[in-house]
């Protein structure tokens, strides 16, 4: 089969397309034989840094990057229940760990998937896992009804989709993206938008229960400021000792700061399945590209500039 191969950390120059082996699948797990594959920050830091690699490849000589898929199952192990061959399925694989996804084929513990809703593509299944699970596992417990919420960074992979979640949840959205996505943020239910480029949310912001926090740096320290007494700012890309500094400056107002890494969990993924279903929720995939052209994708992500999710295709 065809698979992207990371020849060793560093630019997308050591994505290499090669011929290898099909896996093998063990008893819980199925093999899926892939039509989409969505693209993350998590995935060029990863591919870019030796640390992040030897941290999710343990022990594995052939790297291949990639966790997000969207396919059909060709076979299933002995004790798998939930699927049948000729199912289309997506999920996030392994995630953190060992993803193995930039390839033909893929193989997956049957509880990391969900079926694909009939009327979904392909490309949207493949585009609603990594960042729609963490939009999911970040506000499902940390958000209520009629709560203000700040959702930095809107207009991307996370931010687009927690902006819906946290609507149908009930709550006031307020988001920041720069003033070229403020359309596409507000026709997402946001309630307010702010261009980051022209504003600054600390001083035109006050009283906000829970911030999810995309960016990190001054934009985490400043969320710190907005928030009402016992709220909360989550950070998704912030390392612990920052977000120790952060806290320091939470605690005066007995707020809190906190982290969240993102795991793979075929329950959340059928919940997203329903609200696909429902249409409570809808990915918004702004660029495709072939699978031979991983690294386009890969500098994509890096410019910080994707609205919505970028999908691989094969
Ligand atoms: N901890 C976890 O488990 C976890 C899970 C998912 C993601 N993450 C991390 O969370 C971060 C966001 O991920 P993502 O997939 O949403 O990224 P993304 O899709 O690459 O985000 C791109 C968006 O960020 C916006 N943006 C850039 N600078 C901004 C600023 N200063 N203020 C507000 N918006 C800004 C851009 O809008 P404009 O072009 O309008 O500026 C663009 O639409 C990444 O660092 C990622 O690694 C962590």
């Amino acid at each position: 089969m065809k698979a992207i191969v990371l020849k060793k950390a560093g630019s997308v120059d050591n994505l290499i397309l090669k011929e290898i082996d099909q896996p093998t699948i063990k008893e819980n797990e199925v093999l899926v034989a892939v039509k989409g594959i969505s693209v993350n920050p998590a995935d060029a830091k990863i591919r870019s840094a030796e640390e992040g690699v030897k941290m999710m490849y343990a022990g594995q000589s052939t790297v291949i990057l990639g966790w997000d898929i969207s396919g059909t199952i060709v076979s299933i192990g002995n004790k798998v229940t939930k699927f049948k061959v000729g199912d289309n399925v997506f999920g996030m694989i392994n995630f953190p760990g060992a993803g193995n996804a930039y390839a033909e084929f893929v193989a997956s513990p049957e509880d990391q998937l969900a079926k694909m809703p009939e009327s979904t593509s392909f490309e949207e299944a493949a585009a609603t896992t990594l960042a729609a699970l963490t939009a999911l596992q970040v506000l499902e417990t940390r958000i209520k009804k009629d709560d203000r919420v700040l959702i930095h960074a809107g207009s991307g992979g996370v931010g687009h989709f927690a902006i819906q979640i946290a609507k149908n949840m009930g709550a006031y959205v307020i988001t920041t993206s720069s003033a070229k996505n403020k359309e596409f943020v507000m026709s997402l239910g946001a309630d307010e938008h702010i261009d980051y480029r022209a504003q600054k949310f600390e001083e035109v912001l006050s009283d906000i229960d829970f911030v999810l926090d995309g960016m990190g740096g001054e934009v985490l320290f400043n969320s710190v400021k907005v928030l009402k007494e016992g709220g909360e700012v989550l950070s998704l890309p912030t390392p612990p000792p920052v977000l120790e500094e952060a806290q320091k400056l939470a605690t005066i107002k007995n707020a809190k700061v906190s982290a969240l890494m993102v795991h793979s969990n075929g329950n959340d993924m059928n919940k997203l399945k329903v609200m696909l279903e429902n249409n409570t929720l809808k990915p918004h995939v702004s660029a495709t590209f072939p699978f031979e052209d991983m690294a386009d994708a890969h500098l994509q992500l890096e410019s910080g500039r994707t609205v919505g999710k970028v999908v691989v295709t094969l």
